[in-house]
């Protein structure tokens, strides 16, 4: 029990929706009376457009009875479609709504970063919101000095500190609210999909920062709609489906439900419900592909493109003859095919793959084509290269069906 940070019992958000709290007592109290009486409520925003008639309002559950424990150090992913109720549930973690229905238990310092902007005061400099996000954690202002320079250098705002927050761009808001929450050492650190409004960039740095606070023992909750994320990241992942939880497991097989929930054009269930044979489907298709698009040349499978700086493999790759025979008498081998092809699957990362590619064009590749697992292709030119040898042309962004 002492290992459980948060624990959710039976909790609950209940709206109302079609009415608005207009601050008012006494049309509070007429509301409540009509909905006793059980008529209509006189100050019910919604209007039936024609006969301009309220209608009437209902209570409708945005989480619903959800149980779940976080222990510490766990990186724990939520998911779910717009609308599942993933918001409310990190605000009534943060606190800043209060639950229709049972309750949340969490123990120790939290650090949520939510809505862009939120825990910042608008009329504020960045500077003064840093301190000011110190003190509600509960900081002492020595401890909050000490870190100022690191909040500063890792935001990358540094020439705005003096400026109001309401001047900022949302990303720039996001990046400093991002790196207070983060280094304030918190014990519970909640962050909803703000990240997403980062460049990428940034959002790598972010989840190289997350890595380092799990390291240090901080809780994690994250909302991600990358499903890649979240198996980098987390270590369990609850799935959320109208405000109820329907998955709670290791985050692998969290993700693998949510994405079999999503009903997608080319859902990995074709396939028994198994990521690895949607991947040799997809590499076989892509094989195909190339040889039907290319004249001459060979197919490699799955050949390992090691290099110094450490690239792991294509999984199917072209060489042209030309090429091919360049590569025989040479003894120094560029290291990889003219066109690579990486398939996306649970097993592979994504940054990974990006961050490779302009590694295999310095190696001689001419293209690089990312296919995720619906089939999706990305074409990566490597446009000096194609100019010159001119053995091939390849339609971009090619579906496979
Ligand atoms: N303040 C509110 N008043 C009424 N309905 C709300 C309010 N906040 C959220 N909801 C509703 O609750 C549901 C869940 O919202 P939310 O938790 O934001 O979903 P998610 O973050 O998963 O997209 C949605 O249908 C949303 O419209
Ligand atoms: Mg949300």
């Amino acid at each position: 029990m002492s290992n459980v940070v948060i624990q959710a019992e039976n909790l609950g958000k209940k709206y109302r929706l079609g009415t608005l709290n207009r601050k008012m007592l006494g049309k509070e109290i007429e509301s409540w009376w009509a909905r006793r009486c059980g008529k209509e409520d006189p100050h019910s925003y919604i209007h039936d457009g024609c006969l301009n008639k309220p209608l009437k309002a209902y209570d409708f559950w945005a989480l619903n009875g959800v149980n779940f424990k976080i222990y510490k150090g766990d990186v724990m992913g939520i998911m779910g479609r717009n609308g599942s109720g993933k918001s409310t549930l990190l605000k009534l973690l943060s606190r800043i709504t209060a639950p229709s229905m049972g309750m949340a238990k969490l123990q120790g310092r939290v650090a949520s970063l939510l809505e862009v902007g939120t825990g910042f005061h608008q009329e504020l400099t960045g500077r003064e919101n840093v301190f000011l996000n110190g003190a509600i954690l509960g900081m002492k202002r020595r401890e909050i000095e000490e870190r100022y320079a690191h909040i500063v250098e890792f935001s990358e705002v540094e020439k705005f500190m003096e400026t109001p927050v309401k001047r900022y761009s949302s990303g720039m808001r996001v990046r400093l609210a991002f790196s207070v929450a983060a280094h304030l050492s918190p014990d519970i650190l909640i962050l909803d999909e703000v990240l997403t409004v980062g460049d990428a960039k940034f959002q790598e740095k972010c989840l190289k920062k997350i890595e380092d606070t799990k390291n240090l023992g901080t809780t994690v909750i994250m909302v991600s709609h990358s499903t890649q994320n979240v198996l980098e990241q987390c270590n369990r992942a609850i799935i959320l489906e109208g405000g109820r939880i329907v998955a709670d497991a290791h985050a692998r097989e969290a993700v693998e439900f949510y994405i079999n929930s999503l009903d997608l054009e080319h859902p990995m269930m074709q396939m028994a419900g198994h990521v690895g044979a949607r991947h040799g489907e997809i590499l076989g298709a892509l094989g195909t592909l190339l040889l039907n698009n290319l004249q001459g040349g060979s197919i490699v499978m799955h050949c390992p493109v090691q290099t110094h700086d450490g690239i792991r493999q294509v999984d199917v790759g072209w060489i042209s003859e030309v090429r091919k025979r360049t590569l025989e008498r040479s003894s120094a081998y560029s290291g990889a095919p003219d066109i690579c092809v990486h398939v996306v699957s649970m097993e592979r990362s994504l940054t990974e793959i990006h961050q490779s590619i302009p590694l295999l064009f310095k190696n001689g590749a001419v293209e690089n084509w990312v296919c995720d697992m619906r089939g999706n292709l990305v074409v990566h030119r490597n446009r000096a290269d194609v100019q010159n040898s001119g053995f091939f042309r390849v339609p971009e962004n090619l579906r496979l069906d």
